[in-house]
């Protein structure tokens, strides 16, 4: 079976009010319904050809994790606690060598790291795509899934196809991995129609992970071999040994990994796919009034439109405004201009400054 690799440790800044350091995006019920977007994740991979999940998050949410988990009744394999965040490329690594611990002796083992923080509205199309990849990967490659680029987005890596893979229909050999272009590289890319944006999933061996590892980022796959060496388990729990940890250097699978693999495979798969990176993705997915708004909670609108709204306090109204944001929370209030949603970091590394 797939093990799926949940990751969980980004704080998901563009979306504050909603999303805090101490209550990250993945743990909100943000594309609507009642479950939280990792708890949609977890679902999403759970039944025959998947293992139980090894999720990745930081020690501090532990009990989120826990406790979600629990109210979606997932057991999972277990939750590796991270003491401090190093981006993706060593939660991935630390994720593989606990992996092939558990593996019989000499076996690989198959990994689905997946991001917690997405969309995907059609799930058949994703598990067919992972059984195309699964092909590819177990003959030793690195498998993206690639999405139909709209918009020179410079949040995401971009991947260039090139000759079909044999023995895997539907899958690609990767030529090349940009991750997160300048706007103008962008463009060109989007113009020139063989890329696609790379969704952040990722199904590889873990064998075939770590050998590029120690190709390519040697000093994270040491530091991952000595965090997890050092670990102390606790039920569910294994916390990584910290100061073994905190020597990795902070780098993501696709800056360390994906853009240097000469094994990358990419399979183009339509799923519905979003990112829920920006309020302004919010508002793209939502169901629309007549004038183009999406509101949530106690909500008044006038003379309002193309905008998102969203109250998690008391009541909000809105009138005279189009493509606006705005996001009420019981101690912070949020206005911005629909289309500059991600200015929002900035508020968020000013509030950080401060204290
Ligand atoms: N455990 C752990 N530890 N998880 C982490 C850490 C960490 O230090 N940092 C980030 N994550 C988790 C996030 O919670 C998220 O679910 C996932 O890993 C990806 O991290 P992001 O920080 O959201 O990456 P990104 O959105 O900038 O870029 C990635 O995703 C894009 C698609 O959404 C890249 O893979 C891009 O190439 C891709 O296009
Ligand atoms: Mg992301």
């Amino acid at each position: 079976p797939l093990i799926p690799v949940v990751l969980s440790g980004g704080s998901g800044t563009r979306l504050w009010p909603l999303s805090r350091a101490g209550y990250p995006k993945q743990f909100l019920p943000l594309a609507g319904g009642a479950h939280s977007l990792i708890q949609q994740t977890v679902a999403r991979v759970s039944g025959p050809g998947f293992a139980a999940p090894l999720i990745v998050c930081n020690d501090e949410h532990r009990f989120l994790v826990a406790e979600q988990m629990r109210a979606i009744r997932c057991e999972p394999e277990a939750i590796i606690l991270e003491p401090v965040g190093r981006n993706t490329a060593p939660a991935v690594a630390v994720a593989a060598l606990r992996a092939l611990a558990a593996a019989e002796s000499g076996a690989d083992a198959l990994l689905l790291v997946l991001p917690s923080d997405h969309v995907i509205q059609d799930v058949a199309a994703f598990h067919a795509a992972l059984t195309v990849g699964r092909q590819a990967a177990e003959a030793g490659r690195l498998v993206t899934f690639g999405i139909t680029p709209t918009a020179p987005e410079t949040g995401y890596g971009y991947i260039q196809a090139e000759a079909p893979l044999p023995g895997a229909d539907g899958a690609f050999a990767l030529h090349r991995f940009v991750e997160k272009p300048d706007e103008e590289t962008a463009r060109g890319y989007v113009a020139d129609g063989s890329y696609s944006w790379n969704s952040g999933i990722f199904l590889l061996s873990a064998r075939a992970y770590l050998d590029e590892l120690e190709a390519h980022a040697p000093a994270i796959l040491a530091a991952a071999r000595a965090a997890l060496e050092g670990a102390a388990s606790d039920l569910t729990f294994l916390r990584l040994d910290a100061t073994a940890f905190a020597t990795a250097p902070s780098d993501s699978i696709d800056y360390a990994v994906m853009e240097h693999t000469r094994r990358g495979a990419v399979v183009p798969v339509d799923m519905g796919w979003s990112d829920l990176g920006a309020w302004s993705s919010l508002w793209d997915l939502g169901e629309k009034d007549a004038h183009g708004n999406v509101s949530r909670g106690d909500v008044i609108l006038e003379d309002t439109a193309s905008s998102y709204v969203q109250s998690e306090a008391g009541l909000v109204a809105v009138s005279g405004l189009s493509d606006v944001i705005v996001i009420a929370t019981d101690d912070a209030v949020l206005v911005c201009p629909r289309h500059g949603a991600q200015g929002v970091k900035q508020v968020v590394d000013r509030l950080k400054a401060a204290g």
